[in-house]
């Protein structure tokens, strides 16, 4: 895989950040070559025995920092209001998507859907998206952005796990938001909504911090952050690995997308880190987000004079068959 510097700031050294915390499994990393130079493993191995933990999800928890208390924080005002300075999908993600959709049903999911920033832009693309959060306050800002009233668009507030959808869907989409949901009831959904020739494809970012030493000084604040709130320090985890292990998703492809460059003010960055779990001004309290907020800035100011930095950005997706049972 390919790696860029921010994935291992914020993977590595900002785990309390669990949303980009996720990493590619080898399973996804030897995949071959298929058609438009994506790599495509149509007859994708069986998933391995080799699991973390056992193969029955209902006795397998999931890691404990993905609890639904912490999913709960994009229900925040102060998360959502900053939700939009986190790195933006690149537009390769769309055409990308397009084509993961299933040709003979143009019909779209997008589970933890958030403001839209997948739905929005993929609606163009397609016959039809509903896009599904159980936040009102995400949804809400979602509706009122760019391409949010869109005739094939439809938000629905729920969960994942229980809503009430409209199949059949040749994709279904989830974007930073599949590690947050219940896999063993999930997965198995997607795989009764999915048409046969339908498949799940999971996005995350893969954006760059700032340059060494001020990401490394700049993850040490955030797990000092982290740790005197009482947020105990967790260990890397992988997506993919979680849902092989226990039997619950089979991978046909994966792809990265050509990095593109973004340019956002130190303010902004900084209010960025303030959309992601365990950051939500709300729940840090003024004091000490204010405290955060200024200690942050003088790490990366002498990094950026000019007051704005530019980032790489890069999207992972990977998709495949969900299984039907577990
Ligand atoms: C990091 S945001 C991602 C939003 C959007 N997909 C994006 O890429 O910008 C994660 C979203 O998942 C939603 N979420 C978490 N658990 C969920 C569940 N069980 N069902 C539906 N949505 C959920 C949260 O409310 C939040 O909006």
């Amino acid at each position: 895989m390919s790696q860029t510097r921010s994935s291992v700031f914020f993977a590595s050294t900002s785990p309390g950040l669990s949303d980009v915390g996720v990493r590619l499994s080898d399973s996804a990393k030897s995949s071959n070559l298929g058609r438009n130079g994506r790599k495509s493993n149509p007859g994708a191995p069986s998933v391995g025995s080799n699991s973390i933990e056992d193969t029955n999800p209902s006795s397998s928890p999931r890691p404990w920092h993905l609890g639904r208390v912490y999913a709960e924080q994009y229900q925040d005002r102060s998360v959502v209001d900053v939700y939009h300075l986190r790195p933006w999908y690149p537009e390769e993600t769309f055409s990308l998507l397009a084509e993961l959709c299933d040709p003979v049903c143009r019909r779209v999911l997008d589970v933890g859907c958030g403001t839209g920033e997948i739905a929005r832009r993929l609606a163009p693309r397609v016959d039809h998206v509903d896009a599904l959060d159980l936040s009102p306050a995400m949804l809400a800002k979602g509706k009122d952005s760019p391409g949010g009233d869109a005739p094939n668009l439809r938000w629905i507030h729920g969960e994942a796990e229980s809503a009430a959808v409209d199949p059949p869907y040749g994709l279904v989409t989830a974007a930073s938001s599949l590690h947050w949901m219940v896999w063993a009831i999930v997965l198995p959904r997607f795989a009764q909504i999915l048409t046969p020739g339908g498949v799940l494809a999971i996005v995350y970012e893969h954006a760059s911090g700032p340059p060494e030493p001020y990401a490394n000084q700049l993850g040490k604040l955030i797990l000092e952050s982290l740790s005197d709130r009482g947020i105990a320090h967790r260990e890397p985890w992988d997506l993919i690995e979680e849902l092989q292990a226990r039997n619950l998703f089979v991978v046909t492809g994966e792809a990265l997308t050509e990095p593109v460059f973004q340019e956002q003010t130190v303010d902004e960055f900084v209010d960025s880190i303030h959309a992601r779990t365990n950051f939500s001004r709300e729940r840090m309290g003024a004091e000490s987000a204010a405290d955060f907020d200024s200690r942050a800035k003088d790490i990366l100011l002498p990094a950026y004079p000019t007051g704005s930095l530019r980032m790489s950005v890069q999207m992972k997706v990977v998709w495949g068959r969900p299984s039907p049972t577990h």
